[in-house]
């Protein structure tokens, strides 16, 4: 091992637990040992993520939240211990594999709540709090500190008031919880949270708390709730049972759905580091024995859950200050890397690094650093494609923000949580497959297909691998990307897979296989209007094949046209992006964080978007838009198009069964050229075709 890394590797004490390193799993919803709605009151699987992450290095293990009471069949978790029974062999792999385990109790997400958009007409209109009986517990769910607070994905929801009564059940039910935990063998429990917006945050900040009563007005009044939870898990489980506390240790926000970004001069309207300075030390007299920090709310929700502009690392120097206002240990999240976290921690400046998404990518991440083989660690990438796929179009939209039931899940690696779906186990039926394509959905099969003992041969036509996905990396601050295409062209050439580059396929009666895979990918749609031979495309843009002026119109303001723009501003070029409709990023399954974080700089840059826009003709020196308030010219030096893509057409006609060869090699399609979709579906197709062809006849 890199001697850089040995301070991840010292053991540390929470409370009188010893804990053997100094990596922590950070919490991650679809993750949690306890599922109320699950019949069993477990995940089904879960033992299996956490087989595949016990053994490899991980000091502490926090699984996502538990709620302290069920919404359907208002069930409180303590008062029903059979949940935690098959919670205990887990438990108990983990303690034999040298690793400890903190549960998360929650209090509630309080305005952060997300409501699945079809139920939100019938909250809106009141119908479903009047149906707060023995069937669903929604009191508790739509409540907040401040009657009347609007909820953050559609301000129109009104929450109701936590009242007095609410807060002491709860204090309650935290005591009885934990007592649960802990005769189930669990090590600690930690609070959820002054943290991200949530519920006991939305007391602890000035902005959602107005109340008159002991849980308003001063500082310490609004962190009574969560000292009195601490205060309450140790006189039930003991004083030297630890209490870990989730959070933030700023709230970044400006506003209702209004972040700041890194860097910006902005007026705080939840906890400011000042506050912040005092609030630790009350939690602390209070009882907490660890402080879980990153910064954020909902309203600037990419602190807490950092996408790929945000910087890595980007909470530690924050973390690193409050950690001057505890004698408690402080664990540090958000994009952590482990040479900066190794080198805070040497310093004595936090006490542990925590780790969620790398761990849902590749489940030894760590023990690969600690063995030197850093090539094989599958970096993640921030996108929140699968685990966290939300779309809350900064409140302003509920529409395209389904309520995805899928979380926890990963992009790059359709395995994580999903370890009772698929097999990793050698082909049954092993075959000889021709993949005609090197981008990531050729790519991908032919790794997943060589690792399951198919013989594989991939066809690229040009010389390089990586397909449109060297377009997408191109851009300066996605060095994760760019990584990833690494890992891809490593670990295929590693695969036993067969490269033939520069190969040009053209009939596939030529091919020697059993099976063809075609995954030719797709190409840039460009627009029929006037002028459109002035634009270039965006594929154009990223891959340096044209230059751009200073004054540059991005037609189309999905994820890459306002990605692209970003990438204009922090060169130093003066951008602007056209969008048909009323949203910038609004395509489903990409995630608030990401989504508005983008807007959030875009806004930062004073980078103009024409919505509800469209582009009727290029000139030589402008776009002319049709607009609703009419027609408006913007002027232009260059124009990029990102307008999607359609797929490849070579082999088009093979997708409908009636033209394929009656004889010969099955042929199947994956990624765009089958349908243009995103880096999950490419993935989560090519993961998926590999294991059809390799357990069925
Ligand atoms: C799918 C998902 C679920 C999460 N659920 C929780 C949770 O239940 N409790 C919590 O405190 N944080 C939760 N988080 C935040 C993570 O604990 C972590 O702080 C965040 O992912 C940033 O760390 P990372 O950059 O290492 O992923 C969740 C994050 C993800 C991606």
């Amino acid at each position: 091992m890199d001697p850089k890394y040995e301070p991840l590797f010292r053991p540390w004490k929470v409370g009188n637990v010893e804990i053997k390193n100094r990596v922590v799993m950070l919490p991650m919803e679809g993750t949690n040992m306890i599922q109320w709605e699950a019949k069993t009151g477990f995940v089904k699987g879960i033992g299996e993520f956490y087989r595949d992450r016990k053994d490899n290095n991980i000091g502490l293990f926090i699984p996502g939240l538990i709620p302290l009471i069920s919404i359907v069949g208002k069930k409180w978790v303590y008062k029903h211990p059979e949940v935690f029974e098959p919670v205990k062999p887990i438990v108990k792999q983990i303690h034999d594999s040298g690793a400890k385990i903190f549960f998360q109790l929650s209090a509630g997400s309080g305005r952060s709540m997300l409501l699945p958009p079809i139920l939100r007409p019938f909250v809106k209109k009141g119908v479903l709090k009047a149906l707060a009986s023995p069937v669903l517990s929604t009191k508790w769910w739509w409540s907040a500190p401040d009657p009347e607070e609007p909820n953050v994905w559609d301000p129109e929801v009104k929450m109701d008031h936590f009242t007095e009564e609410m807060i002491r059940k709860f204090i309650y039910a935290f005591g009885q919880t934990a007592l649960r935990c802990k005769e189930a063998g669990v090590d600690g429990v930690e609070i959820h949270a002054v943290h991200e917006g949530y519920l006991l945050d939305q007391f602890a900040m000035p902005y959602t708390n107005h109340r008159q009563d002991d849980y308003g007005g001063s500082l310490e009044n609004r962190l009574r709730f969560a000292c009195e939870i601490v205060k309450e898990i140790k006189s039930v489980c003991g004083q030297d049972f630890p209490v870990s506390l989730r959070y933030s240790v700023r709230s970044m926000t400006r506003g209702f759905n209004q972040g700041a970004v890194p860097g910006e001069e902005f007026t705080e309207v939840g906890r400011t580091m000042e506050e912040s300075e005092r609030a630790i030390r009350i939690l602390e007299q209070a009882g907490y024995d660890m402080f879980n920090c990153d910064n954020g709310t909902y309203d600037a929700w990419y602190w807490a859950h950092p996408p790929v502009y945000a910087p890595l690392n980007m909470n530690l120097s924050d973390v690193e200050h409050i950690k001057k206002f505890t004698t408690k240990p402080v664990v540090c999240a958000g994009r952590m890397q482990p040479e900066a976290a190794a080198a805070s921690i040497a310093a004595g400046r936090i006490d542990a690094m925590g780790i969620g998404r790398q761990l849902l990518c590749d489940p030894a991440f760590i023990t690969k650093l600690r063995q030197d083989r850093l090539d094989e660690i599958r970096p993640c990438i921030s996108c929140h494609g699968a685990c966290l796929p939300f779309n809350g179009l900064n409140g302003k939209g509920t529409d395209l923000d389904p309520m995805h039931l899928e979380m926890g899940r990963c992009v790059l690696n359709p395995w994580t949580n999903n370890e009772t779906k698929y097999s990793k186990a050698p082909a049954t039926h092993p075959k000889r497959i021709a993949v005609v394509g090197g981008g990531i959905g050729g790519m991908e099969t032919a790794i997943q297909a060589a690792l399951r003992g198919h013989k594989v041969t991939l066809y690229e036509k040009t010389g390089r691998l990586g397909g449109v996905f060297n377009a997408a990396a191109a851009m300066s601050f996605k060095e994760k990307d760019k990584e990833l295409l690494e890992w891809y062209r490593r670990t295929l050439a590693k695969s036993g897979a067969e490269v033939k580059l520069n190969t040009e396929i053209r009939d596939l009666s030529a091919l020697d296989a059993d099976a063809v895979v075609i995954a030719a990918g797709a190409h840039a749609r460009t627009l029929r209007v006037p002028g459109a031979e002035r634009a270039i495309t965006a594929t154009a843009f990223l891959n340096g094949e044209a230059e751009v002026g200073d004054r540059v119109v991005i037609i189309g303001g999905g994820l890459t046209g306002c990605e692209i723009a970003y990438e204009l501003a922090l060169r130093g070029k003066h951008p602007a992006v056209v969008e048909m409709t009323e949203h910038l990023v609004g395509a489903r399954g990409i995630c608030m964080a990401n989504s508005t974080m983008l807007r959030e700089l875009l806004r930062f840059h004073k980078v103009p978007a024409y919505l509800s826009a469209a582009c009727e003709r290029i000139t030589a020196d402008s776009v002319v838009l049709k607009t609703p308030e009419g027609e408006k010219t913007v002027p232009a030096d260059s124009v990029i198009l990102s307008v999607g893509y359609v797929p490849d057409a070579q082999f088009a006609a093979l997708k409908e069964k009636k033209n394929r060869p009656k004889t010969g090699p099955a042929v199947y399609f994956v990624g765009d050229c089958d349908r243009v979709g995103s880096l999950k579906t490419v993935i989560k197709q090519a993961y998926e075709l590999v294991q059809k062809l390799s357990y069925q006849p």
